[in-house]
C-alpha cells in the first residue's frame, strides 16, 4: 500500500499549510514541467484544493472541467465557476450536460442502474472533452488518504468507473496522503471560501439519489428548492449536523389549496452525525426550525403540500434513501 511518509507531520495550522503548499507547488512543476494537465472539478473539497494548488504551480496549463449533470445542489455550478474563474483566473472548461442526464435517466427506477448511467454518462462526457485538448499528458485526481486506507470503503464502493481505454495520463495527486481536516487548513490557506472547504460530503450521484425512483424535471427543480431551505436554516445552528439534506419521494398525497383538492409530494428532511458514515444517529433539529423550514418550503416550493421528518438511525436505515 501507498503509506503516508513519516516526515509528513500532522498539519493543523495555516503556517504548516503554508509550508505544504509551497512544497508540493515545487514536486508538481518539477513532475509536469511545462505540460498540461487535465482535472474533473466537481467543486467538492478534494477536487477544488487539487485544483487551488495546481493552478498556484502551473497556472492556465491545468484545464479543469466542471461537468453540471443536472443532479447538483442550487448555486454549486455558480459558485464554481466564480471561485475559480473569477477570483482565482482559472482555465475551466464548463460543460452543461444536464438535459443528456436527464433524458438517459428518464424512466430508469432502480438505484443501482441510476448509479451507473449517471458514472458511465459523466466518463463520456469528460472523455468527449478530454480528447479535444491536444497535448495532455497528466491527469490530476483529487485523492485523498482516507481513499487509500479504505479502497474496499464508501466512496470505493459507490463510485465504480475510470476512464475508458485509449485515454492515458500520468496521474498528479497533491493531497493524496493528507486526512480531510488537513485538506480543509491547505484550502483554507489557499484563499478558498470557508462555504466550499466545510462543504458536508454530498455523494457523487448528487440529487440524483434524493430523487428517488425515476427522476423528472419538476420533481428535481422541487428537491433542489427545497435542499436550499433546509441547507440554510440548519446551516444556522451552532453544532451542524455531519450531513443534512432532504428527499423528495415520488409519492403524491392530498392537500387543499384554495379550497380544492391539490396532490402533491412529501418533503422529507434527514439530518445525521456519524464519524465514518459506517452507521450514524439522527441528529435532533430544534422544533422551531423544523417549523421554519416547513413553512418556507410550503410557501415556496412549487408541487409540496408536506415537510416530514426522518428520524431513523444506521442502522437500520442507510443514510441516503437509494
Ligand atoms: P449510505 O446511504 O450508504 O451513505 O448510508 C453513506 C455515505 O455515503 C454517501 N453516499 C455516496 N457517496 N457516491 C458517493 O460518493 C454514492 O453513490 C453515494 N451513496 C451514498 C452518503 O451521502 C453518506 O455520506
Amino acid at each position: 500500500m501507498d503509506k503516508r511518509p513519516a516526515s509528513l507531520k500532522r498539519i493543523t495550522t495555516s503556517v504548516a499549510a503554508k509550508k505544504y503548499i509551497n512544497k508540493q507547488v515545487k514536486e508538481i512543476k518539477k513532475q509536469v514541467g511545462d505540460k498540461k494537465v487535465l482535472l474533473a472539478l466537481s467543486g467538492g473539497v478534494d477536487s477544488s484544493v487539487t485544483a487551488a494548488l495546481l493552478i498556484k504551480a502551473i497556472g492556465k496549463n491545468l484545464i479543469c472541467v466542471h461537468v453540471n449533470h443536472g443532479l447538483l445542489r442550487k448555486g454549486e455550478p455558480e459558485q464554481v465557476k466564480k471561485v475559480f474563474r473569477e477570483n482565482m483566473g482559472a482555465n475551466l472548461k464548463y460543460i452543461d450536460a444536464s438535459k443528456l442526464f436527464l433524458e438517459k435517466l428518464k424512466n430508469v427506477e432502480d438505484p443501482e442502474k441510476k448509479r451507473k448511467i449517471i458514472g458511465k454518462v459523466f466518463i463520456d462526457v469528460f472523455a468527449k472533452e478530454a480528447k479535444k485538448l491536444k497535448g495532455v499528458e497528466f491527469l490530476a485526481q483529487g485523492t485523498i488518504y482516507p481513499d487509500i486506507l479504505e479502497s474496499k470503503g464508501i466512496k470505493a464502493h459507490h463510485n465504480v468507473g475510470g476512464l475508458p481505454k485509449g485515454l492515458k495520463f500520468s496521474l498528479v495527486e497533491p493531497i493524496k496522503y493528507l486526512y480531510k481536516d488537513e485538506v480543509r487548513v491547505v484550502g483554507l490557506a489557499l484563499g478558498l471560501p470557508k462555504s466550499m472547504v466545510y462543504r458536508q460530503p454530498f455523494p457523487g450521484p448528487g440529487l440524483g439519489v434524493r430523487c428517488t425512483g425515476a427522476i423528472t424535471k419538476d420533481r428535481l427543480t422541487a428537491l433542489r428548492d427545497a435542499d436550499a431551505i433546509v441547507r440554510e436554516e440548519i446551516g444556522k445552528l451552532k453544532n451542524t449536523p455531519w450531513q443534512y439534506f432532504c428527499i423528495v419521494p415520488p409519492i403524491k398525497s392530498t392537500g387543499i389549496k384554495n379550497g380544492k383538492r391539490y396532490m402533491g409530494w412529501p418533503v422529507i428532511i434527514r439530518a445525521i452525525d456519524t464519524r465514518d458514515a459506517v452507521t450514524a444517529k439522527s441528529h435532533e433539529i430544534p422544533y422551531k426550525i423544523l417549523y421554519k423550514i416547513r413553512d418556507r418550503i410550503i410557501k415556496n416550493v412549487k408541487g409540496i403540500n408536506r415537510v416530514l421528518l426522518d428520524f431513523s438511525d444506521k442502522p437500520i436505515a442507510t443514510i441516503e434513501w437509494e
